[in-house]
Formats: C-alpha cells, structure tokens, sequence
C-alpha cells in the first residue's frame, strides 16, 4: 500500500484508489474498505481541472421521441448513446438482467446485513475484519440517513441506508460498476468523468403500503436543473405491476422541463399535483414496468414518478439508488464520491 500512499502525496486520488480497491479485493480489510470511503469522499470535493469535453447533449441531435413506452436496451447492447436516446426521447430506459438472478439475491443479503449491523449491532457487529458492514465516515456531513422505520421495528420493514456508511457494500458496488463498464460508458455520456455522492446513493428496502399513496416528483425539484445526472435503479426483487413488491410508475416523458410541486391536488410542497400528472402524462402516457431481480432502470433528474403501491402487494422490494453525476457539476451538498 507504500506505491498507493505515494501516488496519494501527489494528489493522484484516482490511481491510488485504484491500487487501494485492488488491495481489498484480493485481502479484504475492514480498515481499507473505510479508507477507501474516507478518501473516496474527499476526493469528490475537488471539482476537476480540466473543463470537460462536450457532453452528448451537446454533440448528438435531438433523439427520436418515441411514445408510448419505456425503450429496451438488451444488456449486451447498452452504451451512452443508446442510454441518451432512451432518456432525452422517453424519459427512461430499462436494461433487462444487468445482473444475473443469483448476483442479485446476494446483493438482497447484503442489504439484510447491512440493515442489521445498523440496527441491531449486538447481534450482527458493524465491523468484522474483513468488513466494515456499518462505520460513518468522519468524510461524510450533516445528519445521518433518514430511516423510514424506527430502530426497534423488525428488519423486514422499510429501511434506506447511505451506500457510503457501509464501505463494505460500497467497496463491492464499485467493483461491480467497473465490471460492468459504467464509468466508461458514464464518462462518454457526460463529457467528463462520473460522481457518485454519500446522499443520493442509497440501499433501498420498501415495504408493502396496500392503502399508500408515494408522491409523484422528479428529483432535479431537489438537485437542481443545470446538471447531468444518471440514475440507476438496480430493482433486486421481483416487482412492478403483477409482482407481489411495489414497483415505480413513470411518466413516459423525456421533456427537459421541472413542473411546478404544491399545487393541482398536491398532498405536499415537494410532489407534483396528481391533477398536473395527468395534465402532463396526457400526450405520452404512465407505465408500471414489471422488474425482475437484476433488472435496471436508468433515468435522470426530470423523471416525474413515484413509488408504486397497490393494494395486491405483500412483499418487500429491494433495490439500490445510484445517482451519478457530471463531476464539474455535481452538486456538493450530496457530498459527491469519486468513483
Ligand atoms: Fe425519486
């Protein structure tokens, strides 16, 4: 780790990053696993140097709009340009099995575990050796992730865990986003380099609401409109539409435009009116996709969706929330990630 630690001296965060992510995946450590974070976040401070090369938006013609549904790209076919079309034309794209059943089910695990070294640290420890299951770093600001159940409720229910407060999970997300090509594919799609950030990467468990009703809203209401996002919405159970998990319904929509939150119907100043949904969905439609386990959404931050609950679901959902963003731009009160 002497060849990372001088790289670091030199404020080469990426190469020593590198190296210290090779290092924990051949020996895994808990305290690399939390170095790593440590260094990762405070890396995501620094706003790059160089001015980033013409994003696709800039460079490609306006795509194709195509109403009516979500596009599909096969796995095998997913690329920047294909992801633009799909964004900038429908407002979404859905990728079917991006990963493998089984990669998805450990995945589930691995939320379970984390859920529990948070709540129930006698009887899983935040921190094995070779894993930090659970550790804050001193990197990250402000207060911790809100829980959606209190701490004494049983696991099964609804939780949402910072990625970043399980180095451990985190470590392994990266290994896996680089196997798969997407910082890369990230980097064409932006101009510029990807980011990660502590707030807007999030394990996901949601609990059957039969009677709830989630507020429709896009999510540049609270990011902000002059930045480049993609999310990815790894769904890690089977869910949407006949499934037994809730799914998301979406506004099939790539107009770049926020709508005004409060008003026509809204339950809350941050939703979008159901009476404006219907206003806006009524030329391009809402769907329901139904998701296996390791199939992904992608979309960005005009998206207008909402959870999906209905009255037939009796099972949790499970699923990660990976936002990543234009490093020039990415904004610092998600306290970005280098990836
Ligand atoms: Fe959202």
């Amino acid at each position: 780790m002497r060849a990372a630690e001088a790289l670091l001296e030199q404020g080469q965060w990426q190469a020593a990053l590198d190296l210290l992510q090779a290092g924990n995946r051949e020996q895994p450590l808990a305290s690399l696993q939390q170095r790593i974070m440590d260094l990762r976040i405070r890396a995501g401070r620094e706003r790059p140097q160089n001015p980033p090369a013409a994003a696709l938006a800039a460079v490609h013609e306006s795509p194709r709009l195509v109403s009516g549904e979500i596009p599909e790209i096969p796995a095998a076919e997913l690329s920047a340009q294909r992801l633009y079309d799909a964004i900038h034309g429908c407002g979404a794209a859905i990728v079917r099995g991006l990963l493998a059943p089984e990669r998805a089910a450990d995945l589930r695990a691995l939320i379970d575990r984390v859920v529990t070294a948070r709540r129930q640290p006698d009887r899983a420890p935040p921190c094995e050796e070779a894993a930090a299951w659970y550790v804050r770093s001193d990197e990250v600001r402000g207060a911790p992730a809100q829980f959606f159940a209190s701490p004494d409720e049983p696991v099964s229910d609804s939780s949402s865990i910072w990625v970043a407060d399980s180095p451990r999970v985190a470590c392994e997300l990266l290994d896996l986003y680089a196997s798969l090509g997407l910082p890369e594919l990230l980097h064409t799609y932006f101009g510029e380099p990807a980011r990660l950030s502590v707030k807007k990467w999030v394990l996901r468990k949601i609990a059957p609401k039969p009677e709830g009703d989630a507020g429709w809203h896009q999510d540049g209401r609270f990011l902000g409109e002059d930045i480049q996002t993609v999310n990815l919405w790894l769904a890690l159970s089977d869910c949407g539409g006949s499934a037994p998990a809730p799914g998301m319904d979406l506004v099939i929509d790539g107009r770049r435009e926020i709508h005004p939150t409060g008003t026509d119907g809204a339950w809350f100043d941050w939703t979008v009116g159901p009476e404006r949904v219907a206003r806006v969905a009524s030329g391009c439609g809402i769907t329901q996709p139904r998701f296996a386990a390791g199939d992904a959404l992608f979309f960005d931050h005009f998206n207008l969706h909402r959870t999906a609950f209905e009255p037939h679901h009796t099972a949790v959902r499970y699923a990660i929330e990976s936002w990543f963003f234009a490093a020039s731009s990415a904004p610092l009160k998600q306290q970005p990630i280098l990836l």
